[in-house]
């Protein structure tokens, strides 16, 4: 009888839950997307029961899909949208307000205070982070003082915080375990990453109570059992981690200086740094790639806010086209070299300007210009931002990966990958799973639940689909990035 494990894959905009085999192949999945709220300029939240509603259905769809029976999987991993913060009621399990999302630039004005205070040192050093509205701690801050007595509650200790994997595990538990793992609790900028526990330094600065807080676990770990309930059979929750950390585990970059690029709604780039905890000085995050057994790995992470989602924007906002994968044939018909640029700022700019306050423009437009060339800034500008990437871990590490490996929904588009490693210039790997952050939270549980022996096992599953090797001609690819640079400095918003 085949086994599976069940990974839930909590992203920004969709829920998916997906049945994996032992050899890592993604036997039956179900997706269903959700409503994005904007409730005001820069704003972005999500209704925590259609987060809980998708995952529930989804699980059921794809166990239903494959018909197996319950006893036929043998546990479930978590991996989710990281940063986003959520707060609930520990009796009721009712959150207090809507989740805020890791995209949600609110608390830009009490970062900034914070930084002109001096605190941005005792941050960088206990967290790896920066002080950003990105992460969660601000957020959590906003709620409770603009929740109707949600400080007092939280002083009293009914409630609980957390991101979008301790809420899951909150309900799939039934409310016995409040808890999450070291990847995610390194991204609410509360978690001392070097002692591997909350700081309560940095719970005085932001005046958070401890008792909020969930425990926090090795990525391969007891999560505890979901309930008979929910899906047919109690099931063991045996491996989390946020969805970029879990992609790291997915694409088997177990290695000191392997690295992956997730092109999902954003872009996160993350290079193992083993047991160093490096830090940028290139504005770029130190953060924990995964904690087995107590033992954290780091790694360095460059955050792009906008990728997948600028191709969302050209074809749902301005309606370019109808289905994203006509962007390849789009961007093919545009001649080498034009200089339009597309700086999709929507919400700012992440790594390495960190500038919330910069808003997205279109450059270079010339008489000729037609939607071609705008689909194809729009793909190009995802490869600009990665080569900014690259050149702040080139200097941070005296190194950067000599092949990257990319996932994530754009990598389909050939084209792209192709412009990707001309504009790195270093070989870019396209796995035959593309789902690998699913696969990274099913490889954890895997190794918690006995079916893999260790992370050379699960490196041993890993195989290249296709090779896209650099072949733009150095002038040229000098030219196009120069041009690039010289469009982000015109959005920032000290040129507003
Ligand atoms: O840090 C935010 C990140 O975890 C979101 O990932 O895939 O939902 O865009 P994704």
């Amino acid at each position: 009888m085949t086994d599976y494990l069940l990974a839930i894959d909590q992203g920004t905009t969709s829920s998916r839950a997906i049945l994996f085999d032992r050899a890592g192949r993604n036997v039956a999945m179900s997706q269903r997307e959700f409503t994005q709220h904007f409730p005001d300029d820069g704003w972005v939240e999500h209704d925590p029961e259609a987060i809980w509603e998708t995952v529930l259905a989804t699980c059921r769809e794809v166990i239903e899909k494959v018909q197996v029976g319950i006893d036929q999987i043998i546990g479930v991993g978590i991996t989710n949208q990281r940063e986003t913060t959520l707060l609930w009621d520990r009796a009721t399990g009712k959150p207090l307000y809507n989740a805020i999302v890791w995209q949600d630039r609110r608390t830009a004005d009490s970062c900034q205070a914070l930084r002109e205070q001096g605190h941005s040192d005792l941050l960088q050093a206990s967290t790896g982070l920066l002080i950003d509205p990105y992460f969660s701690a601000t957020k959590l801050v906003w709620m409770l003082e603009h929740v109707e007595g949600a400080r007092e509650r939280a002083e009293r200790g009914e409630l609980a915080f957390g991101t979008v994997d301790s809420f899951l595990i909150w309900r799939l538990t039934g409310g016995k375990v409040h808890a999450t793992d070291a990847t995610n609790a390194s991204r609410t900028a509360l978690f001392n990453i070097h002692e591997q526990q909350w700081d309560p330094a940095l719970l005085e600065l932001f005046n958070i109570p401890a008792s909020l807080l969930p425990e926090v676990k090795d990525s391969s770990d007891d999560f505890g059992r979901v309930e008979a309930n929910w899906f047919g059979g109690e099931l063991p929750i045996a491996g989390v981690a946020g969805d970029q950390q879990a992609a790291l585990v997915g694409q088997a970059c177990f290695a000191p200086g392997m690295g992956k690029s997730t092109y999902g709604t954003g872009c996160f780039m993350i290079v193992n740094t083993g047991d160093v905890a490096e830090t940028s000085r290139n504005r770029l995050l130190t953060t924990v790639g995964y904690r087995l057994n107590g033992k954290p790995t780091y790694a360095m992470e460059g955050s792009i806010f906008v990728a997948g989602a600028t191709v969302q924007w050209l074809r749902d906002g301005l309606q370019l086209f109808a289905n994203a994968s006509e962007t390849e044939s789009l961007a093919s018909e545009t001649r080498d070299g034009h200089s339009v640029y597309l700086v999709p700022a929507f919400t700012g700019l992440g790594a390495p300007h960190w500038d919330p306050k910069a808003r997205g423009a279109i450059l270079g437009l010339t008489r000729d210009t037609g939607i071609a060339e705008i689909v194809a800034a729009g793909l190009q500008a995802v490869c600009y931002q990665t080569r900014d990437l690259q050149t702040c871990m080139l200097d941070d590490m005296a190194a950067s990966p000599g092949a990257l490996r990319v996932d994530g929904g754009m990598v389909c588009n050939s084209w792209v990958m192709q412009f990707l490693a001309d504009m790195l210039g270093v070989q870019v790997d396209r796995p035959t799973v593309l789902e690998t952050t699913a696969l990274g939270a099913a490889y954890l549980a895997g190794l918690r639940l006995g079916w893999y022996q260790d992370l050379d096992e699960i490196a041993s599953l890993w195989q290249c689909e296709r090779s896209f090797f650099p072949s733009m001609e150095e002038g040229e690819r000098q030219r196009l990035y120069l041009g690039w640079l010289e469009a982000v400095e015109r959005v920032k918003s000290d040129r507003l």
